[in-house]
C-alpha cells in the first residue's frame, strides 16, 4: 500500500504544500515536527535535472525525519521525464508531484504550470511519462479551472483517468484569481467524487476553522497548507487538535522560540550563512502581532548566523 492510502486510513491528511522558496529542508522539517503528515518540496524542473544543473541538485537534499517527502516536478517535455525520475527515485523520495497548477510567469510564458491544461494530450503524456517511469507513488497538484472556466479541474481529471494517480492536491481558486478570493468548494466536492485517488484540498487555509469547513464542505481526504503556516508551523498540529476535540492551543513565547532555533539551526545545517539570511522572512513572520514586533523586525533583517538569531531572541 503506498503512503498516501496508508494516510487516509487515519484521518483528514495534513501536507504541506509546496512553495518555491519556502518549503525549502528545513522548513520542511520543522513543519514534519509541527504535525505535518506529508510534505512537498519546492517545484523542481524537469529540464534542469535533466541537464544535471548543480543548483537543482542541491534541491534533490532532505533529512529521514522529513519523511514521506514528495518532490514537485515542473516542466513540460515528456522526453526528458524518465531521467528526471530516475534523478528523484536515488534521492530516496518518497513520492513524486507534477505541477498543473503555477501561474507564475516564467512558468506560464514557457507553457507550463497551470497553462498545460489547455493542452490536454499533453498532460496526459506528462503523467503517463512519470507514472511508466516510477514505482513510486504519482500525485498531481492543479487549480479549478482557466480561461474563464472553459477548462476545468474536471476535464484534466477525466483525461487521465486511465493513469494511476494516488493523490491529487486542489487549489481551489482559478488561474485568473492567481492567490486570491474565494475558494470554489462545489468543485472541490466534485473533484473528491470523481477523482480514484486521494484528494488534497487547497488554498485559503490560515486557521483551524477554515480547514475544518474545507474538509466539511467538500469531504475531502486531505488539506494542504500553504501561506498559512508563514510563522506559524503549529496550524498543522491546531487543525488535528481542532478536528478530535473541538479545541486547540497556542504555543507560548517559550515553545516559539524552541521552534525557530531548531529551525535556524536546519537551515543554517543545509545552506549556511546564505540559508540564515533566507530565513529572515520567517523571523519576521514568526513575531508578527507580537508587542515590539516592529523593532525585532529591524533586528531580524539584519541576523547571518545562528548566533545572531540567539541573541535576538535573548534580547526578547
Ligand atoms: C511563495 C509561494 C510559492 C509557491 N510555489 C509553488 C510551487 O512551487 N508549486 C506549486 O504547485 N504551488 C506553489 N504555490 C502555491 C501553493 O502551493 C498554494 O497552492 C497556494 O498558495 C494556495 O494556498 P494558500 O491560499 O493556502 O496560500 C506557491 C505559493 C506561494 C505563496
Amino acid at each position: 500500500m503506498n503512503f498516501w492510502n496508508k494516510l487516509s486510513k487515519k484521518g483528514p491528511i495534513l501536507v504541506l504544500a509546496p512553495m518555491a522558496g519556502i518549503t525549502d529542508s528545513a522548513n520542511r522539517l520543522v513543519c514534519r515536527k509541527q504535525g505535518a503528515d506529508v510534505v512537498y518540496t519546492e517545484m523542481t524542473s524537469i529540464d534542469a535535472l535533466f541537464y544535471s544543473s548543480k543548483k537543482t541538485f542541491k534541491m534533490l537534499e532532505f533529512q529521514k525525519k522529513e519523511k514521506p517527502v514528495v518532490l514537485q516536478l515542473f516542466g513540460k517535455r515528456p522526453e526528458k521525464v524518465a531521467k528526471a525520475v530516475e534523478i528523484v527515485e536515488k534521492a530516496g523520495f518518497d513520492g513524486i508531484d507534477l505541477n498543473f497548477g503555477c501561474p507564475a510567469k516564467k512558468v506560464v510564458n514557457h507553457g507550463g504550470g497551470i497553462t498545460l491544461l489547455r493542452d490536454l494530450n499533453l498532460c496526459h503524456e506528462l503523467v503517463q511519462a512519470v507514472c511508466e517511469s516510477t514505482k513510486l507513488p504519482v500525485s498531481v497538484k492543479t487549480r479549478v479551472a482557466l480561461d474563464k472556466g472553459k477548462i476545468t479541474v474536471l476535464d484534466f481529471v477525466d483525461k487521465i483517468k486511465d493513469q494511476p494517480v494516488s493523490a491529487l492536491m486542489l487549489h481551489g481558486r482559478t488561474y485568473e484569481q492567481m492567490f486570491t478570493g474565494e475558494i470554489n468548494y462545489n468543485v472541490m466536492k466534485e473533484v473528491k467524487n470523481t477523482f480514484n485517488g486521494v484528494v488534497i484540498g487547497n488554498g485559503g487555509i490560515n486557521t483551524p476553522e477554515d480547514a475544518k469547513k474545507m474538509i466539511d464542505e467538500t469531504g475531502v481526504d486531505g488539506v494542504g497548507l500553504a501561506r498559512g503556516i508563514y510563522g506559524k508551523p503549529w496550524l498543522f498540529q491546531q487543525i488535528r487538535d481542532f478536528i478530535q476535540n473541538g479545541t486547540y492551543d497556542y504555543p507560548d513565547i517559550k515553545v516559539i522560540k524552541k521552534i525557530v532555533q531548531d529551525h535556524a539551526k536546519a537551515v543554517y545545517m543545509d545552506k549556511g550563512q546564505h540559508g540564515v539570511i533566507e530565513l529572515r522572512k520567517h523571523l519576521c513572520w514568526y513575531f508578527k502581532g507580537f508587542p515590539g514586533a516592529n523593532e525585532m523586525r529591524k533586528k531580524f533583517v539584519q541576523v547571518e548566523s545562528v548566533d545572531d538569531v540567539k541573541n535576538v531572541l535573548k534580547s526578547m
